[in-house]
């Protein structure tokens, strides 16, 4: 009885073993390969950045820039596979191939460009200097012997060093934007620089206050890709039929908070 026991139990591990196996065989097809009968299509985003992408409840990752990439995938007929990293690790997961797109509210900077390539843009975002609601901080002036949170990697990461050239604050870098909110709401500092599209967000949820960033001239977002990929065209034509269809502006309504 026993030794028929542990038969059954070899027999069923074999089998996980390999349906497991077969799982990750499936995800190794890349949307490069088009041979395959699924294509996949490797999607990287930082799920950490409300409304654009963050988990819900359930821990599945959501948001505008989720809706985006899945409208594309089918549009193009891929499956679309999602991995979480840091934000600061993405440009490198294009570099090295590890993913086909990126999509993490990522601003089109020429820097960027340098190392990946991008689509169109599909949403500008200004920036935000977020802080409590009762903070004696309005304007970038008062930003002297204040604490400054931003996102490792971030535009605003580059544009609170600049600043410091000519404001004398202290610059504080977190890995994770949910973080860097967690950071203000407990006072560990005093203002989180971050996309007004996601601080406008902050704002209305957790009573919290802002003003605009004056010296803001960031480019406006656009999904990333490896240098020279073959999808950038294609992806470029399903943005532009979603502009042009009003699908773009209704994902924009559906996530986004109204900015004054
Ligand atoms: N727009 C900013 C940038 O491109 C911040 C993006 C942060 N995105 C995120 N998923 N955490 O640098």
């Amino acid at each position: 009885m026993k030794k028929k026991f542990l038969f059954m139990t070899i027999i069923f591990s074999l089998l996980l073993i390999t349906a497991c196996g077969q799982g990750g065989q499936q995800e190794e097809q890349t949307g490069e390969d088009k041979t395959e009968e699924v294509k996949v299509l490797k999607m990287a985003t930082s799920a950490d950045f409300a409304p654009f992408e963050s988990r819900d409840p359930s821990g599945e990752i959501v948001g505008f820039d989720i809706d985006l990439a899945k409208h594309i995938a089918e549009e193009l007929g891929y499956e679309l596979k999602i991995e979480d990293m840091k934000f600061d690790g993405l440009v490198g997961a294009l570099q090295t191939n590890r993913v086909d797109i990126v999509l993490a509210g990522m601003s089109a900077t020429e820097k960027r460009d340098k190392n990946v390539d991008f689509s169109i843009q599909y949403h500008h975002s200004g920036e935000m200097f977020l802080t409590l609601k009762d903070s004696e901080i309005k304007t970038i002036d008062d930003l002297v012997g204040k604490k400054v949170g931003v996102q490792l990697g971030t535009i605003q990461e580059e544009g609170a060093k600049k600043l410091q050239e000519t404001i004398d604050f202290e610059m504080k870098q977190v890995d994770n934007s949910t973080t860097l909110i967690q950071e203000l709401l407990s006072n560990r500092i005093d203002v989180a620089y971050l996309d007004k599209s996601v601080a406008t967000g902050y704002i209305k949820e957790q009573d919290l206050a802002g003003f605009d960033d004056p010296t803001s001239s960031s480019p406006g977002m656009a999904v990333a890709f490896p240098e020279g990929s073959e999808l950038i065209d294609d992806v470029n034509k399903v943005i532009e039929e979603m502009q042009a269809s009003g699908k773009l502006e209704e994902l924009k309504e559906k996530w986004l908070t109204e900015e004054e």
